[in-house]
């Protein structure tokens, strides 16, 4: 069993610290958050995500875990160090790598002995040169780099975790490698040895191929509304061939979070850089820019000024079981209908703090009646299933006039239409 430090208690660093705890290796949670630290040292989480609570409540009973702001204590004591920080978006649409050199300044400064240090942020390839520069300034002890991208997705984060489809590691050296390996004893899964460039770019071609998986279908969903197709039997029949599978076919308002929108601006600014115009992608989050003024446009075709309306959001999440807005589409379609001068209602299960919604103005309901009473309109943006169960006959005697726009499709057409709504999905 190793000695981990994990440096960053966001969604990767704390569910790769929480995990690798449950799978028996020490480790050391680092944040230079105090505050974070206070919280998880209370047995309380930053954020929601399934499973976590638990996997950390127990690996703190068997001692497994600790949370801590002493990065030196932290590096000095372990055998591998992982770097999980941010690498947010710039202006120009490449990665900030700051956070990740930062904690490398750092790494080198406390390094006392032979160290691997592997990098989870999803970073590009020219960081890992930086990094490795950057320790060895302050360093004279020997260590690898290795990267090892994430693949969790938010609200399942945990399992992807502990069965992951596939692990990918990149190294220089074969013992840089091994050491990382070790870790994942046990897995059932392919485990992808590599050098580390192929390590990162097999990061962003995933996150960058699933993203072109839902601009394209919405971009068919956009085509069947216009020749009269069903995108729900579409999405369907191709799913159905293996070599295309059924997953990440799903239209709807497009695709928002901390991952694909980030992941895929920093592989085109990638490509640019390498003189390599990659076109399909930037197609990709065009569209994903233009999928969410489909629902203004279904509204304003209802409903027609959209001055001094109510919209009732169901859903702000950019996804179900999770509080996070980062790069929501509620956020953006929010603030284009309250430019036109909408007013906003909202209801989601989990995003209860106004604060999350970067100064978006929407009034958050705590039960989805109310945020739907008098509303023109409503509108569901994220997939929760339980918005299938709301009392629909309940709610259009609520409503100013029964419009249901279902930016995700999950509700019931033929049910709600007999109850007497206008209902539009996307691509039906
Ligand atoms: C993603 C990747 O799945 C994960 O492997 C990576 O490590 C991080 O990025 P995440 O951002 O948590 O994970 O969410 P994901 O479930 O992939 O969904 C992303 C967005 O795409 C959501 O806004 C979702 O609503 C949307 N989506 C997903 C669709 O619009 N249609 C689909 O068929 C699937």
């Amino acid at each position: 069993m190793a000695n981990l430090c994990i440096i960053g208690t966001g969604y990767v660093g704390l569910v790769t610290g929480a995990c690798f705890a449950k799978l028996e290796n020490n480790v050391i949670c680092v944040d230079c958050d105090e505050k974070k630290i206070a919280l998880l040292n209370q047995g309380k989480l930053p954020f929601y995500e399934e499973g976590l609570e638990e996997v950390i409540f127990e690996a703190k009973a068997n001692q497994k875990i600790v949370f801590s702001t002493d990065l030196k204590k932290a590096v000095e004591s372990s055998d591998i160090v992982f770097i999980c920080v941010g690498t947010p978006q710039r202006p120009d649409g490449s990665a900030d790598t700051s956070f990740v050199l930062e904690v490398a300044d750092k790494i080198g400064q406390f390094q006392n002995g032979p160290l691997s240090v592997v990098i989870k942020s999803t970073a590009p390839i020219e960081a890992i040169e930086q990094v490795k520069q950057t320790i060895s300034v302050n360093s004279n002890h020997p260590f690898e780099i290795v990267s090892n991208p994430e693949f969790l997705a938010q609200g399942t984060a945990v399992r992807d975790f502990l069965k992951p489809d596939r692990v990918v590691i990149g190294s220089k050296t074969k013992e840089g490698a091994e050491s990382i390996k070790n870790l994942y004893t046990g897995f059932d899964c392919p485990i992808i040895i590599t050098d580390i460039a192929s390590a990162i770019l097999t990061k962003y071609a995933s996150n960058s191929f699933l993203a072109t998986k839902i601009s394209f279908i919405n971009e068919v969903a956009n085509l069947c509304e216009k020749v009269g197709a069903n995108i729900n039997d579409v999405a369907k029949g191709m799913g159905l061939d293996r070599r295309i599978g059924p997953l990440f076919l799903k239209a709807g308002i497009g695709f928002g979070g901390s991952c694909f929108p980030k992941d895929s601006k920093a592989m085109v600014d990638m490509a640019n850089g390498a003189g390599s115009d990659f076109k399909i992608l930037n197609s990709v989050i065009e569209v994903n820019e233009r999928q969410k003024k489909v629902i203004i446009d279904k509204l304003k075709k209802h409903l027609g000024d959209l001055a001094n309306k109510k919209v009732a959001f169901l859903g702000v999440a950019f996804k179900p079981g999770t509080e996070d807005t980062r790069e929501a589409p509620s956020v953006i379609i929010a603030n284009k209908l309250i430019e036109e001068g909408c007013q906003i209602s909202a209801y989601d299960p989990l995003v209860k703090d106004i604060s999350l919604l970067n100064g978006c103005k929407v009034d958050l309901a705590s039960v989805p009646y109310k945020a739907i009473e008098n509303a023109d309109a409503v509108v569901v943006i994220t997939e929760y299933k339980d918005f299938c169960d709301l009392d629909f006959s309940h709610i259009k005697s609520i409503m100013k006039q029964p419009l249901i726009i279902d930016g995700r499709n999950i509700l019931d057409s033929a049910q709600l239409s007999k109850l007497g709504f206008t209902y539009e999905g996307i691509g039906l």
